[in-house]
């Protein structure tokens, strides 16, 4: 059961993708895009390109060091951010909200900073099978410094989340889980809470990898529990070079610094130099202050949309695209299933990847197609690689017939229609 999204279900407003593509210059811009790579990168709607502009054009100055009207007008903008980010997510208090460059910064934040003071060798980390890179190698990174163990929970036949094999894991040298949260390559949505309750039994910090899960389903840190949680802006409808660190507020005071310069500081002589608590701490120099500020647009946005909203129209157009693509001879989706969302994965039989992308480019189908960051994934489910669709709040059913059409045209060049 995912407890996060549960509760909120119920009398959903629908998302109309159709209206919605007018909110994307993108689509006015590029007539007839079938734009099926949002799991990569989403478009942006009018909303933030244009409350951006309108930012620059009025309030824009560097933060927290002004006394005059503009700076503070700015500042009190990037604050106003961690406030939505907040909500959002629905933390605590904005001290648990770390503006970083995206998801991938978080992990190495949290890699560097609290793994390299609270992990000696021989603890072990535990990740999954599922991973993207950006989970994959700042711990990689941290064992080559620490000497810590790196265990990889299982799949299950269906090339889901094994959690019999994630308990067998587990060990009292387990000091974090780092798990996905929705994986990028399949659309599995991992049994989060199942992983943060066994995780916390054994004592050890939980953090999830919500670049995935966060433009798509309701996440609420309270009612998660976990540790850590990291998304990024530009899958959210934001801008790129903005993301965010979600830690528990006790965990974040006990961790150092991992970046010195300035707006992390309180006092500095050639001594000694004071922190600031965080989330200050952990966001040294200029921050990104418009993206900050784009992200918030973002996420006034989605919300602006209903977040349940979003979960209905994205878990329908999976199963629908599941259903359209098994039912083509000779293609084969890959990982499926009810417990999938936003992401289809498929191979096509005599058609690599690489040269159905290409096909259905010209067809004005935009598909990614490759590892996905995944080549442990890959590894295991014996692919070199998968060809991927992937949705956002302005695809519809219409997209998936584009692919369709578009792929029963390549088995027919590749002659195995
Ligand atoms: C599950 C997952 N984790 C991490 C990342 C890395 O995100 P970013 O490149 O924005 O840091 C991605 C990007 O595709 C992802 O899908």
């Amino acid at each position: 059961m995912i407890r996060s999204v549960t509760a909120r279900t119920t009398a959903a407003p629908s998302v109309d993708p159709l209206t919605l593509r007018q909110e994307f210059p993108v689509f006015a811009h590029n007539p007839g895009l079938v734009f099926l790579d949002t799991a990569a990168s989403a478009q942006k709607p009018r909303a933030v390109i244009d409350g951006l502009a309108e930012f620059y054009r009025r309030d824009y100055a560097n933060v927290h060091r002004g006394v005059y009207a503009l700076s503070e007008r700015a500042t009190s903008r990037y604050d106003g951010a961690r406030e939505t980010v907040r909500r959002f997510i629905n933390a605590r208090d904005t001290g648990e909200i770390v503006f970083v460059r995206g998801a991938s910064e978080g992990i190495n934040l949290v890699a560097q900073s609290w793994g390299s003071t609270f992990l000696q060798a021989g603890d072990q980390v535990v990740i999954s099978s599922l991973e993207h890179h950006s989970n994959i190698v700042p711990w990689q990174m941290l064992r080559e410094r620490a000497n810590i163990e790196l265990v990889v929970a299982p799949l299950d036949v269906a090339g889901g989340f094994d959690l019999a094999g994630f308990r067998d894991v587990l060990s009292p040298r387990t000091k974090l889980v780092a798990i996905t949260h929705v994986a990028n390559v399949t659309g599995h949505i991992t049994p989060v809470d199942d992983i943060v309750t066994l995780a916390h039994a054994q004592g050890a910090k939980v953090l999830l990898d919500g670049c995935q899960a966060a433009p798509r389903l309701p996440v609420d840190m309270q009612a998660l529990d976990c540790d850590f949680y990291v998304f990024s802006g530009h899958k959210c409808y934001g801008p790129t070079g903005i993301g965010v660190l979600y830690a528990k507020r006790s965990i974040l005071d006990d961790m150092p610094p991992w970046q010195g310069g300035g707006d992390m500081i309180e006092t500095v002589t050639f001594a000694k130099t004071i922190y600031q608590p965080p989330p200050y701490r952990f966001e040294a120099g200029t921050p990104d202050i418009s993206g900050a500020v784009g992200l918030e647009l973002a996420l006034n946005f989605m919300e602006s949309l209903g977040r349940d909203a979003i979960l209905a129209h994205e878990t329908a157009l999976t199963e629908y695209t599941q259903e359209a693509l098994n039912a083509l001879p000779g293609v084969r989706v890959v990982g499926g299933g009810p417990r999938s969302l936003g992401v289809v994965s498929f191979e096509v039989n005599g058609v690599h990847p690489h040269d159905l992308a290409t096909i259905l480019d010209r067809h004005n189908v935009a598909i990614r197609a490759g590892h996905h960051c995944a080549q442990p994934l890959m590894d295991q489910l014996g692919l070199p690689a998968t060809a991927r669709a992937s949705f956002g709040v302005y695809s519809d059913e219409s997209d998936i017939h584009a692919l369709v059409d578009a792929v029963r045209t390549a088995q027919t060049l590749f002659g195995c229609a």
